[in-house]
């Protein structure tokens, strides 16, 4: 049976220690950093995500600052928050929650932000350092992702990794930061031909296609590190469930190491953006 990655005892560890970067910035530099979440609509998925957003923000030591807005909300207001967020002081992280209302330019509004307070790494300026010197604020998803392929295999230099999804939000960054990390890296996605055979060449698979089970423990390279990204609830003998990508039985009887759904990728994604906050905090103060 696979060894199963936990995201969760990960993210504590993560948030104590960003704990402790609070308060030292604090102390030394009478710095709090602050994280400005924007949540337009009422998705009710995305709210879930918003509270437990400022929640562990607030845990943490920083300061949270919550804006929810009405679906019908113009894109001109929309952005002209978001000037006045890029000018507030307090405010050295903003995260415009996606996907947004079809009347709003999704594109648009994520250059709006000012790259120095992105801190989902959307940016074209931050997305086109991630793809060159490597610089930039890097996508919460995948840097979670990494750090946990990172903590249980160690240097993964010279691995195969197959990533199934190309979405700019987890595939691509996923391939971006794996490449730096030295894997041999292929983008998978619902054109690719015999998706299972190139998923069983994988040493690192990672699942961001939004499709629950659609990755069965048969597509698995046995001892391969398997990394869930997705979060699909599904209605099953009458329950409303929580699941992956992956067929999570099948694929932990084959796989070296799994990340379960729930308790796996998503308390990553969260811990990283505070850590993306604080990493632009301190590069808004110049603070190494
Ligand atoms: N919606 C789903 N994932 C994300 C994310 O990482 N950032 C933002 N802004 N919206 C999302």
């Amino acid at each position: 049976m696979a060894t199963v990655i936990d995201g969760k005892a990960s993210a504590q560890a993560l948030r104590n220690t960003l704990a402790e970067t609070v308060t030292a910035l604090k102390n030394d530099h009478g710095l709090t950093p602050g994280l400005a979440v924007v949540l337009v609509g009422e998705d009710p998925a995305s709210q879930v995500y918003v509270r437990n957003k400022a929640k562990q923000t607030v845990e943490v030591g920083m300061e949270s600052f919550e804006h929810r807005l009405a679906a019908d909300t113009s894109e001109a207001d929309l952005l002209a928050l978001i000037d006045s967020l890029n000018a507030d002081d307090r405010v050295h992280g903003i995260l415009v929650q996606l996907p947004l209302p079809a009347h709003i330019n999704e594109s648009k509004v994520i250059n709006a932000v000012s790259h120095d307070k992105d801190v989902d790494g959307f940016h074209l300026i931050n997305v086109g350092r991630l793809n060159t010197d490597g610089d930039g604020v890097v996508p919460c998803t995948p840097l979670g992702c990494l750090m946990m392929l990172k903590s249980h295999l160690g240097d993964l230099t010279g691995m195969t990794a197959v990533i199934v999804g190309r979405s700019n939000i987890v595939g691509k960054p996923m391939a971006a930061l794996l490449l730096q990390a030295n894997c041999t890296v292929t983008i998978a996605h619902s054109r690719t031909k015999d998706l299972e055979a190139l998923c069983r060449t994988a040493d690192i698979l990672v699942a961001a296609v939004g499709r629950p089970r659609m990755v069965p423990g048969s597509w698995v390279k046995p001892g391969a590190t398997v990394i869930d990204v997705g979060i699909n609830r599904i209605e099953e003998d009458g329950k409303n469930r929580l699941v992956g990508d992956v067929d999570y039985d099948s694929a932990a009887a084959v796989a070296g190491a799994i990340t379960p759904v729930p308790g796996g990728v998503g308390p990553m994604t969260i811990a990283c953006l505070l850590h993306n906050t604080v990493q632009q905090a301190k590069r808004i103060k110049g603070i190494e």
